[in-house]
C-alpha cells in the first residue's frame, strides 16, 4: 500500500486492520468515519458487524467505484463522499454520535500503480502526483518554483540531505527539457553525493513533492483538529502513518491536547486547563512480523490513537503556531 516498493501479490491488505478492530470494537455497533476510504478495506471489515454504520470519504474520485459495491450491500449503513479530510466538517453527519474516526494516510496501491499519476519513481509517466481535488501538479512545481523554494521542500518535507544539489540540477535541466518522472530520477541520481543503501535514491524527493502537491501538512493538521471537534466524549481518533514527518505531527498534536499544564504556577488548581485527549498508549502500535511478511509496505506503518475525554476549548491557534514553519513551506505554492 503506502510505499514505493510494490507488494508482489495484488490482493488488498488493509494495514493494521486487526489492531484497529480491537481498538474500536465494532461488535458493539456504532457509527464510524473512514477518512481515507481507498479500496474500502476498513469500511468493509467494520460493516461485517451488523449494528454498525460507516461514513467514508476519499479525495480520489476513483474510490467511488469501490464505494458503490459497498453501498449496494449496505444501503442504509454506508455513505461515501469524494471529499478531503481537511473538510471533514462538511460531511453530512445528521447529528450522529461518532464512535471513531480512522485515518490511513498516504496513497493506495492502486494510485501508485497508475503510471499517469507519476507517484512512483518506478513508473514512466508525467510528473503529476495529484491524489484528487488538487490545485496544481508536481510538474508545475518543478517547472516554476525558484531553486531556494525547491530546496526547502526537499529538505523539510523529504529530509533529503542533497536537497541543494537536486534543486540546482532541476533548474539547469528544466531550461533544456521537460522534466518527467524518469528524468527527475536521473537528476536525483546525478545529484546524490552517496548512493542510499536501504532505499532508492529518489524516495525522499518524491515523498517531498507528493506532500507539497497534495498539501498533506495542512490536510493532516485540519484533519486532526476537526476530528476532535466532531467527537463527543469517549470517541476515538486513530491514525496510521507511514513516514516520520506525519508521525511527528500526530505525536505532537496528541501530546499538546493530552498533557496540558497549568498556564501559570500562580493559578489555583481549578484554573488548570483540562486535557481534551487521553492517550491509552504512549508508544505507537507497529505491524506484526506476520503482517510485514504478507504485505511488505506495511513495515513502515505506525498506529497512534487517542480518546476524547473533555470537550474542546480553543486550541487551534496554539496548534497552528506549533506547525507554522511547515505551513509556511506549504504556502510557497501561492507563488504558482
Ligand atoms: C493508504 S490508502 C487507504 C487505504 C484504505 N484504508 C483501504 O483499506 O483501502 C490512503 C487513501 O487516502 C486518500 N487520501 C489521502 N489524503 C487524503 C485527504 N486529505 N483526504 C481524503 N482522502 C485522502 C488517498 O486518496 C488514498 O485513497
Amino acid at each position: 500500500m503506502n510505499a514505493t516498493i510494490l507488494p508482489s501479490d495484488e490482493k488488498h491488505h488493509p494495514v493494521l486492520l486487526n489492531e484497529i478492530l480491537s481498538i474500536i470494537s465494532p461488535q458493539n455497533g456504532g457509527t464510524f468515519i473512514d477518512c481515507t476510504f481507498g479500496q474500502g478495506g476498513y469500511s468493509k471489515a467494520i460493516l461485517k458487524f451488523p449494528k454498525t454504520k460507516v461514513y467514508a470519504l476519499d479525495r480520489d474520485n476513483n474510490s467511488k467505484q469501490f464505494a458503490l459495491n459497498l453501498k449496494i450491500k449496505n444501503k442504509n449503513r454506508f455513505f461515501f463522499q469524494n471529499l478531503k479530510f481537511g473538510d471533514l466538517d462538511k460531511l453530512d453527519l445528521e447529528n450522529k454520535k461518532i464512535k471513531a474516526l480512522i485515518f490511513d494516510l498516504g496513497f493506495s496501491y492502486s494510485q501508485i500503480k497508475d503510471y499517469k499519476r507519476g507517484l512512483s519513481f518506478m513508473s514512466e509517466g508525467p510528473l503529476d502526483m495529484r491524489m484528487g481535488l488538487n490545485e496544481f501538479s508536481a510538474l508545475e512545481v518543478i517547472n516554476n518554483l525558484e531553486q531556494k523554494d525547491l530546496e526547502l521542500i526537499f529538505k523539510f518535507f523529504g529530509e533529503e540531505k542533497d536537497s541543494k544539489r537536486v534543486a540546482k540540477n532541476i533548474i539547469l535541466e528544466r531550461q533544456k527539457n521537460l522534466i518527467d518522472t524518469q528524468k527527475l530520477v536521473k537528476i536525483i541520481n546525478k545529484s546524490k553525493k552517496k548512493n542510499n543503501k536501504k532505499t532508492h535514491n529518489a524516495t525522499k524527493v518524491f515523498q517531498a513533492l507528493r506532500i507539497f502537491v497534495n498539501k498533506e501538512i495542512s490536510e493532516l493538521i485540519k484533519g486532526l483538529i476537526k476530528s476532535v471537534k466532531i467527537l463527543e466524549k469517549n470517541g476515538l481518533i486513530i491514525f496510521v502513518s507511514f513516514h516520520s514527518l506525519e508521525d511527528k505531527i500526530i505525536k505532537t498534536f496528541f501530546r499538546s491536547l493530552s498533557e496540558n499544564k497549568k498556564t501559570s504556577r500562580y493559578l489555583p488548581d481549578n484554573e488548570e486547563k483540562k486535557n481534551i485527549l487521553s492517550l491509552i498508549k504512549k508508544k505507537p502500535i507497529l505491524p506484526s512480523n506476520e503482517e510485514i511478511k504478507l504485505n511488505s509496505p506495511s513495515r513502515s506503518a505506525k498506529l497512534r490513537y487517542a480518546i476524547k475525554i473533555n470537550n474542546d476549548e480553543n486550541f487551534e491557534a496554539e496548534i497552528y503556531r506549533k506547525f507554522q514553519f511547515l505551513l509556511d513551506i506549504e504556502n510557497l505554492s501561492e507563488k504558482l
